[in-house]
C-alpha cells in the first residue's frame, strides 16, 4: 500500500475483498480495475445513465458517484452477483426452458407461432422491502416466432440514474406496450390497422412498431 491510498474492506458479491484505493477513486473504478468486475460499465461518469448501478448495502448506486472509500464496510452486489448461480439466472433458466419445451411441443405449428412474453408489473429502479422491484412504471418483454425479422432491441435505454427515473422511482417507459402488440398480431393474423385498433380500444395513435415483423 502505497503513503497516499487507503485500504477498504468491501464485500463483493458475498466475498470478503481488500483493496488498496486512492482518496478520490471512485467505487466503480475500484470495481473494475482493482476487483476485474468488467460487468460495471463506465459511460456517462455523470451518475445519468445507470450503466455503474450497484447495490451498495442493498440500495441501487452509482458507483461512478460514490468514492471507494466511503463504501469501506459495505456489502456491494454487482451485475456479476447477480448472474451465474443467482435467482435471476435460475428463473430466467426456467423461462427459457418452458419456452424450448412449449416449441417443440408446438411441433409443424410453430411455423404459424408468435409468442409474447412480458412482465406483469413495470419495475421499479430500486428493490422494495421484500427485494423486488413490482409495481414501476416500464418493464421488458420478448417477442418470440419464425415470423420476427431478426434479434433486436426494439426500444430506447434510458438509464437508471435519478434524473432518468420516471417520477423519482420507476424505469421510464421509452415504447407503448400496443405499439410492440400491435405489430405481433398485425404478423401472425395479418390484421389492418383498424382491426387492430378494436383489438386495443382508443389506440389509434398508436402505430404497429415497424420492421419486427415479416
Ligand atoms: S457511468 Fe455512472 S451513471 Fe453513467
Amino acid at each position: 500500500m502505497s503513503a497516499d491510498s487507503l485500504r477498504v474492506s468491501l464485500a463483493i458479491n458475498g466475498n470478503r475483498v481488500d483493496l488498496d484505493v486512492r482518496p478520490h477513486q471512485s467505487l466503480l473504478e475500484a470495481l473494475r480495475d482493482q476487483a476485474g468486475l468488467t460487468g460495471t460499465k463506465e459511460c456517462c461518469s455523470e451518475g445519468e445513465c445507470g450503466a455503474c448501478t450497484v447495490l451498495l448495502n442493498g440500495r441501487a448506486v452509482t458507483s461512478c458517484l460514490v468514492l471507494a472509500a466511503e463504501a469501506d464496510g459495505a456489502e456491494v452486489t454487482t451485475i456479476e452477483g447477480l448472474s451465474l448461480g443467482g435467482a435471476l439466472d435460475r428463473l430466467l433458466g426456467q423461462l427459457a426452458e418452458g419456452l424450448v419445451a412449449f416449441r417443440t411441443a408446438m411441433g409443424p405449428a410453430w411455423q404459424t407461432t408468435t409468442v409474447v412474453v412480458m412482465t406483469e408489473f413495470g419495475r421499479t429502479a430500486r428493490p422494495n422491502g421484500t427485494r423486488g422491484t413490482d409495481h414501476g412504471t416500464a418493464g421488458a418483454g420478448f417477442v418470440l416466432g419464425p415470423r420476427i425479422t431478426r434479434a433486436k432491441v426494439s426500444s430506447d435505454w434510458p438509464g437508471v440514474g435519478q434524473n432518468a427515473l420516471y417520477e423519482g422511482r420507476d424505469l421510464k417507459p421509452t415504447l407503448d406496450t400496443r405499439a410492440v402488440l400491435k405489430a405481433a398480431l398485425s404478423g401472425t393474423f395479418d390484421l389492418t390497422a383498424a382491426q387492430l385498433d378494436r383489438v386495443f380500444p382508443n389506440s389509434s395513435a398508436v402505430r404497429a412498431s415497424s420492421g419486427l415483423m415479416v
